[in-house]
């Protein structure tokens, strides 16, 4: 028995060093953690169940056959992060640079099952060559299966990826597939087909940083909700992240205890919005103010900066929010807006996460590159996405919310639970010099009647009264009171629930 227990200690020793120390110093060399590193950081200590460990390669070709490496390049289990469950893996760039073989696949795979089986996230932090080379299209049907896992998990379980090396070719759709993806600055970069396929195929010369680099997708393409300095810092801020998040579909939003009166009166919230409708203000300052303890989470700070989208808590229960930023481009909407906050929706809609809409938004940037860029179909994205939503929603208008741009932002119409205006709000088709030019083109040469038809419109509609004299806005409130305002609307809508109309599934615009 003692000699077994020894032999078990000797390839555990043996698959905890992977590809060996000299691999495991040249991944430090680079700044990064290895696996193991990673996951003791990522989970509580104490907490990972290893599965897996001993697992091989079975490939024959290119001497595969002589060589043999536990675990193949991919560490796997489960554990808790601050005591809740989550279901990991990380490949092991030490172990054939991480490349994804058949059985690497089949051990993420059955990580995947697992957490659906038995309702929680999977977190996987990827560090990989891409396909395994010397197993060809086993290694492509292994990427397939997880791709296919990853499909079926979507709205089941949250699925984080988190890039921290290479993540190349076809394997690049494994994160895509999933609800966020982070990246490391400087040490990971995503592409399809990297620099040295461009210089050949279309003459651009870039480095793989430019190509595929943090910045780029938190910047540019928008595929990374992300970025932070190192994996110490990636792995704490994951950590920060899945507290926010619901275990499952069915588990409900965690709650957590606070230390933050839901009544909480901000004074310093009635002189927020400037007096000159044309001045900006910064709408992250009034979700700080309204959030639990300042705690806000946000997803995608680097794109698409005129909507702002992210998790905070109210009453200790996570609550997602959607802000028009009046500090960029007026916070119009366009299509890089509208797409950013319509699959944030549509993530806490699948985690019945509630959601408040904060609107000051002037409408729907106008210009030949958002039209030819598609604007009706992204703008469509968040209108399906608000509509179609069954989570609680309430919506605080605190300035303009003015034509499409109003239909789109959680209106009541389209579902919005409650729908609050403060004072200052200014509900209308357009603003009044808009307005004006348009009603009254005869009279624009005459400046005392054009102030005066600006006068009257501003009167008539630039106020929240209109739309409150309809019912469309439940109630005008004092900016000072909107915490305890919105914390008292969810916690009455805590048990909605509404009926569908049966269907297969919808026809998202995508
Ligand atoms: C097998 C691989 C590998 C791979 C790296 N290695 N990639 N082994 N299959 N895909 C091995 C190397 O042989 C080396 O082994 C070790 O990992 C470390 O690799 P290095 O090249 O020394 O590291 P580095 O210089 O940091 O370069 C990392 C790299 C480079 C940029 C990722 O290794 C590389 O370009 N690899 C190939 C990438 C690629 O083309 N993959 C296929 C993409 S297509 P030793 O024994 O020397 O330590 C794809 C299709 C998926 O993935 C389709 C899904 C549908």
């Amino acid at each position: 028995m003692s000699n077994i227990q020894d032999k078990l200690d000797a390839r555990r020793a043996q698959a905890r060093i992977g590809g060996g120390q000299d691999r495991i110093d040249k991944q430090h060399a680079k700044g990064k953690l290895t696996a193991r590193e990673r996951l003791e950081l990522l989970l509580d200590p104490g907490s990972f169940e290893e599965f897996d460990m001993f697992v091989q390669h079975r490939a024959t070709d290119f001497g595969m056959e002589k060589s043999h490496i536990a675990g193949d390049g991919v560490v796997t289990g489960w554990g808790t992060i601050n005591g809740r469950k989550v279901f990991v893996f990380a490949q092991d760039f030490t172990v054939y640079g991480g490349s994804l073989s058949e059985t690497q696949a089949k051990k993420i795979c059955k990580i995947q099952d697992m957490a659906m089986r038995n309702g929680a996230p999977i977190i996987g932090l990827a560090d990989s060559g891409g396909a395994r080379i010397q197993e060809g299209v086993a290694s492509l049907a292994g990427y397939t299966d997880v791709f296919k896992n990853n499909i079926r998990a979507s709205g089941v379980v949250p699925q984080i990826s988190v890039i921290m090396g290479p993540s190349a070719g076809g394997a690049v759709y494994s994160p895509a597939l999933t609800d966020f993806i982070f990246m490391v600055r400087d040490s990971s970069y995503m592409f399809l087909t990297g620099p040295d396929v461009l210089k050949t195929v279309t003459n651009e010369i870039v480095t793989a940083e430019e190509l595929g680099g943090a910045k780029t997708h938190t910047t540019k393409s928008s595929v990374a909700d992300g970025a932070f300095d190192n994996d110490m810092e990636a792995i704490n801020q994951i950590r920060r992240l899945f507290d926010f998040l619901p275990l499952s579909n069915t588990s409900g939003s965690p709650e957590r205890p606070f230390f933050d009166a839901h009544d909480r009166m901000d004074t310093s919230l009635d002189t927020i919005v400037p007096d000159n409708p044309n001045l900006p203000y910064d709408i992250k300052e009034l979700v700080l103010k309204l959030a639990d303890e300042s705690d806000f989470f946000e997803i995608q700070p680097e794109f698409a900066k005129n909507i702002i989208t992210g998790f905070m808590r109210m009453e200790g229960k996570t609550v997602g929010v959607v802000a028009n930023q009046p500090l960029v481009l007026a916070g119009c909407l366009d299509s890089d807006a509208s797409r950013k906050a319509a699959r944030f929706v549509r993530f806490c809609d699948c985690f019945s996460i509630p959601i408040l809409t904060l609107v000051d938004v002037p409408g729907f940037l106008p210009g030949t590159s958002q039209e030819f860029g598609g604007v009706i179909k992204h703008g469509a994205k968040l209108l399906y996405a608000y509509g179609e939503a069954s989570v609680p929603l309430v919506t605080v208008i605190t300035r303009k919310a003015y034509g499409g741009a109003y239909c789109v932002m959680a209106p009541k119409h389209l579902g919005g639970d409650i729908n609050y205006a403060w004072p200052s709000a200014q509900i209308a088709v357009m603003g009044a010099k808009g307005a004006v030019e348009i009603l009254h083109r005869k009279d624009l040469s005459d400046a005392d009647k054009t102030a005066a038809h600006v006068a009257d419109y501003e009167e008539k509609f630039l106020s929240p009264f209109r739309a409150a004299e309809r019912g469309f806005i439940d109630e005008v409130i004092k900016p000072q009171s909107t915490r305890k305002r919105v914390a008292r609307a969810f916690a009455m809508l805590a048990e909605k629930e509404i009926a569908k109309p049966w269907k297969k599934h919808g026809n998202l615009p995508l």
